[in-house]
């Protein structure tokens, strides 16, 4: 290896004595889920969490709100969801208990283990719903998901009846949506206490005689289940709602005052010291000094000292640093052992987030490149090693510019937990990829993402829950007016809201989406322009990040070969004949290798594809609807979403924005980059050395202006 990274030690760790690696999980899976459940119980007893069991449990039954802080890895996602299952808090079935994660990846990959722990079949008692993906059934009893998708339940059962318990997983994140979710299960427990008090119901969980044999819990109904036929719907058969906020950091102080004073309890972690050392000077690529650290780990400890997690942005920086270990890894001595690259990542599908759990085979050793969903959401055995680039990519926005997608400094919280990966299982080791005097300089605690986001789908679904006016909602931390304000604005344009700011049927037909409100508009104006099929498919390839991938050293010969796909209109209809080339070649690796297109990325658009068509379906939407070979109604249908993100041709052959006036570059890889024409439309605005519109298309200038009549109605109607 010709270069080198120096680290030097940070001194606030100490090396301990060896533990033994567990290897447990490297048993075979069975078949028969009984047995399974047997040979994991063991493991589960051995968790920090089990001694706090008996105390969660009576914690849960005389408090509605509970907040438990416990280390990561000490067993809160697995365990006390069953804890309550076997407490009897479902009543035999008759309610669930839901559990809220920010990621989807944490939603499926939990729900798979405590399928297994529980001894079920995923997707019976124990299962789990994402966006676009739902294994489970009116039998599951413990249902895994994430945030958004609780949310979104709550428009069609605003108490959410089903639910006795609610678990807010990861609440330390402060994900957007944990933080709405927050005030509306607030408000929602609210009001079934006095419901249930209004009809003599009991409490949401087993009352004090419950025995805390499995399943033995004892039988208070919740009021009259009956009632619902004589009229007061509402009030029948809701009892209380138990609310259960984790936390891995040890800030709990906030949910409890938020919660009037709800208990916190602490969950005793087991974490083995960890030796952290930083790079001597800064480094200018963190994804060659990733991949430098990664090999000189491999070839300077035994493989036998644990599996290494590399933390980094995003996507693109785990593909590249794939890429950069895969050519590597084949040029290693014979004498060291193979090394095994297992990226996870959230659009990662199913099939191969899965491997990440299990052991690496002999004489070799497992590297996992990861976002930082294994900060704190995934615990992943093995981990001895920790390579922290110090870096997360961050949403931000701004009203004048749009949203935007940047990697950013992680905060000083984030590097902590990252270091503590190496520690769970023994003794461990964290080379953060940044000098001691830039660790300084990190911020203590990240910023909750509701104060620096865009909120158009979070205004649009308080609007559709009911909650009139969303300037006054209890937020935990109320994001800025200016943001809010923006958002009703926006959707005002949108027409999801009328002139006094209430929801329209256009509104409420939008909120059904799991999409950004301007998908959902595209989407609904393209059944009148009869394109639906090319407009889903659009859709499907702009929810995935990297399409193609550019290798750095085969820059032109990668922009040669997607000159194939592309069209003079640009990258919308582009990303459409890439999807129709890509079915005609069936998937196949070959092509996709010569035309240098990720199929990765692509079989995630076939599966987001699917999902929208049938959510359509369901919605009786023709999903067959299509225009054929006249794609300017394509084009035509997503600036009916899209209005604001146009921007018009400048003599410097520039454009600037129509909202905020800003000057917007056509990105490098767009196919309309170096054409001039005289308005463009763009997905996003991406800032990374300068504001690039991410996916731009050209656009007639008369059809901005027809786009959106309440924004820009007064230039419709002057246009020649
Ligand atoms: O939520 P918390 O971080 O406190 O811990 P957890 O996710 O419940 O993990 C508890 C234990 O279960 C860890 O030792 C994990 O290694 C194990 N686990 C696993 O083996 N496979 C999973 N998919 C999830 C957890
Ligand atoms: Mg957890």
């Amino acid at each position: 290896m010709a270069r080198k990274i120096d680290f030097k030690d940070g001194g606030d760790g100490r090396v301990g004595t060896g533990a033994a690696r567990s290897d447990a999980g490297a048993k075979k899976r069975t078949v028969d889920h009984r047995a399974r459940a047997c040979e994991l119980r063991p493991q589960r007893e051995q968790l920090p969490v089990f001694s706090a069991r008996s105390a969660i449990i009576r914690e849960v039954r005389r408090h509605p709100t509970v907040v438990i802080v416990g280390e990561t890895g000490s067993g809160k996602t697995t365990q006390i969801p069953q804890y309550l299952l076997e407490s009897g808090f479902t009543r035999h079935g008759e309610t669930a208990i839901a559990v809220t994660q920010p990621r989807r990846v944490a939603a499926t990959s939990v729900a798979k283990r405590v399928a297994e722990e529980v001894g079920t079949s995923l997707g019976a008692r124990v299962g789990y719903t994402i966006r676009f993906d739902d294994c489970s059934s009116d039998k599951t009893q413990l249902r895994f998901c994430t945030d958004g998708l609780l949310l979104r339940e709550i428009l069609s059962d605003p108490l959410l009846r089903r639910y006795s318990v609610v678990i807010l997983d990861e609440a330390h994140e402060r994900t957007l949506r944990t933080d709405i979710l927050l005030g509306m299960l607030r408000d929602i427990q609210r009001r079934r206490q006095v419901l249930a008090a209004a009809s003599g119901g009991g409490g949401g969980g087993p009352e004090e005689h419950g025995s805390q044999q499995p399943g033995a819990g004892a039988h208070t109904r919740f009021g009259d289940e009956d009632g619902g036929a004589q009229g007061d719907a509402v009030a029948a058969g809701v009892g209380e709602l138990k609310i259960i906020v984790m936390s891995a950091t040890l800030d709990a102080d906030r949910f409890s005052e938020y919660f009037g004073g709800a208990p916190v309890l602490y969950v005793a972690g087991r974490q083995f010291p960890v030796t952290t050392y930083y790079t001597v000077t800064p480094q200018a690529d963190y994804l060659d000094a990733a991949h430098l650290s990664v090999l000189q780990i491999h070839t300077e400890t035994p493989s036998t000292s644990g599996d290494i997690l590399v933390f980094l942005a995003g996507q693109e920086d785990i593909e590249s640093v794939e890429r950069l270990l895969g050519e590597s890894a084949a040029h290693l001595p014979s004498a060291v052992p193979q090394l095994l690259v297992c990226p996870i990542f959230a659009a990662l599908p199913q099939a191969q987030q899965a491997r990440v759990f299990e052991p690496a085979p002999e004489f070799t050793r497992k590297v996992i490149l990861a976002t930082n969903i294994a900060e704190t959401s995934l615990t992943i055995p093995g981990i001895r090693h920790v390579v922290d680039a110090g870096v997360h990519k961050l949403r931000g926005f701004d009203p004048r510019v749009g949203e935007s997608l940047l990697v950013e400094p992680i905060s000083k919280s984030s590097a902590r937990q990252r270091a503590g990966r190496a520690g769970r299982e023994a003794p461990g080791f964290c080379y953060r990829l940044y000098t001691e005097a830039d660790y300084a300089q990190l911020d203590e605690d990240a910023v909750p993402e509701i104060k620096r986001c865009q909120l158009t789908m979070v205004a649009l679904q308080l609007k559709a829950s009911g909650v009139s006016n969303v300037l006054q909602f209890g937020f935990m931390d109320p994001p800025p007016k200016r943001a809010l304000k923006h958002a009703l604005l926006e959707l005002y344009a949108l027409e999801a809201l009328d002139d006094k700011g209430e929801l329209t049927g256009l509104g409420r037909w939008m909120a059904e989406f799991p999409l950004d409100p301007s998908y959902s508009k595209v989407i609904y104006a393209s059944q009148a322009a009869g394109c639906t099929r090319e407009v889903i498919d659009i859709v499907s390839l702009l929810s995935v990040d990297s399409l193609f991938y550019v290798p750095a050293d085969k820059r032109d010969e990668s922009n040669q070969a997607q000159l194939a796909f592309r069209s003079r209109d640009g990258d919308h209809l582009t990303y459409l004949n890439l999807l129709r080339a890509y079915l005609a070649a069936d998937g196949d690796k070959e092509w996709c290798h010569e035309h240098f297109v990720n199929r990765r990325g692509m079989r995630h658009v076939l599966d987001v594809r699917q999902q929208l068509n049938r959510l359509c379906s369901r919605l009786s939407i023709d999903v067959s609807k299509t225009c054929g070979t006249d794609l300017d109604a394509v084009l035509r249908c997503f600036l009916a979403g899209f209005f604001h993100n146009c921007a018009l041709l400048q003599p410097d052959g520039s454009y600037r924005s129509l909202n905020g006036s800003q000057t917007v570059h056509v990105h490098p890889g767009s196919s309309l980059f170096g054409k001039k024409v005289p308005a463009i439309f763009y997905d996003q605005l991406v800032f990374t050395n300068r504001l690039h519109a991410r996916a731009a298309s050209a656009a007639d200038p008369l059809w901005i202006a027809q786009s959106s009549p309440k924004l820009y109605g007064r230039l419709a109607s002057a246009a020649p």
